[in-house]
């Protein structure tokens, strides 16, 4: 396993972190994963085995249960591990426990540290932005939570690139803790990120942390074209494929990988993860399992790179659209590249 700093910041994380959306049996989350104490204790057992020095929960997966099953899985181990976990969704019908207001995070943070049973949160992430609270009000309690000593880091997640360019702006001007990292949804079936999000993160310092690498698992190929995948698996239960594809271009995208796979004796999922790991400026990808096969399937990622070749390949097959003003720029970029070129 390789160790890359979050971000700009000091704090060094394993080039893939262990998501835990699947632990649990509460609500919308029971279908993603459904996870026991037992079987979530041997995912971390192998993922810590591994070198896995990071790990990512919510308050929201399975309302809490996530949470409090992560903190028993790693107990001594506490101080040894990076522990990210996030705010915003609705935690229950009380009108204030949701959103990013001040009360809000404030209690969310209490409630997280006591259901993961430590006193500090290494990373504090922001799960989407909250439309009704002023940023100002979101970032100075942020700022207060890392004053306290009860979180180390702050980062963000699913923000449009000017929430998250006005948000570090406005934590600059007032010298409050910035975020340090976004967590976006990143795959091969979906680029989108490289659009704006990952320039503005290069130019600001920030590392990507990319969920569902896998597209919720479709790029491990166990969905046929046409056909069903197995059944107990999260894309094949309704209601619980949250992520969108464009089907002609996903499965284009998968033959692809599935090429390279074969030719490399490997499978499609560490290809697939394998590329996120050559892409700038991801510090660690969020990899996730409901068997401990799937783990150490994904794990074998680290023990090889993609070619130079290969991830060109897999860079032209999967381009995400030029959205303007991308084409716009290419070509008013001509005449200042080029002193010869007057119009
Ligand atoms: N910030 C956010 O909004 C957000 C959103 C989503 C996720 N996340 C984070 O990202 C983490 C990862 O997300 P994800 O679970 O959607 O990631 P993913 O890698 O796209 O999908 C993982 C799922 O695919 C299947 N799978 C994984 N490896 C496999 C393999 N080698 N062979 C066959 N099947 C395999 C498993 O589901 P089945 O067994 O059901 O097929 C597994 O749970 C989450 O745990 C969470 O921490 C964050």
């Amino acid at each position: 396993m390789h160790y890359r700093p979050l971000g700009k910041s000091g704090l060094l994380v394993s080039e893939l972190c262990f998501g835990t959306m699947s632990f649990g049996q509460q609500g919308y989350w029971e279908k993603i994963g459904g996870l026991d104490q037992s079987a979530a204790q041997r995912l971390v057992d192998i993922a810590l085995d591994a070198g896995i020095n990071f790990f990512d929960s919510a308050d929201v997966y399975s309302y809490g249960q996530s949470e409090e099953i992560l903190g028993k899985t790693l107990k001594s181990k506490r101080d040894k591990v990076v522990l990210a976990t996030k705010v915003r969704g609705r935690m229950s019908q009380e009108i204030n426990d949701v959103g990013l207001s001040r009360r809000h995070i404030i209690q969310s943070c209490e409630n997280s540290l006591r259901r993961l049973g430590t006193d500090y949160l290494d990373l504090y992430i922001v799960h989407s932005f909250d439309f009704m609270t002023p940023l100002e009000e979101t970032l100075s309690a942020l700022n207060d939570l890392v004053h306290s000593g009860k979180v180390r880091y702050l980062g963000c997640s699913n923000y449009f690139a000017w929430q998250l360019m006005k948000a570090l702006s406005i934590s600059e001007r007032h010298h409050w803790e910035k975020f340090i990292s976004l967590q976006a949804y990143y795959s091969l079936v979906s680029r989108d990120v490289e659009i704006e999000l990952a320039p503005l993160c290069r130019d600001q310092g920030l590392g990507i942390t990319p969920w569902s690498p896998l597209g919720a698992g479709f790029l491990t190929g166990k969905y046929p074209r046409g056909g069903k995948g197995p059944q107990d698996a999260r894309r094949s239960k309704e209601d619980h494929n949250f992520i969108q594809l464009d089907e002609d271009k996903a499965y284009a995208i998968l033959d692809e990988v599935q090429r390279i796979a074969k030719a490399r004796g490997v499978s499609a999922a560490q290809v697939s993860l394998n590329y996120l790991l050559r892409k700038s400026p991801v510090s660690s990808v969020i990899i996730g399992a409901t068997k401990p096969e799937q783990l150490q399937d994904n794990l074998k990622t680290v023990e090889w790179q993609l070619s130079a070749e290969e991830v060109a390949a897999l860079d032209e097959i999967s381009t995400p659209p030029r959205l303007y003003p991308h084409w716009m720029l290419e070509f008013t970029r001509l005449d200042r590249d080029n002193p010869a070129m007057i119009m």
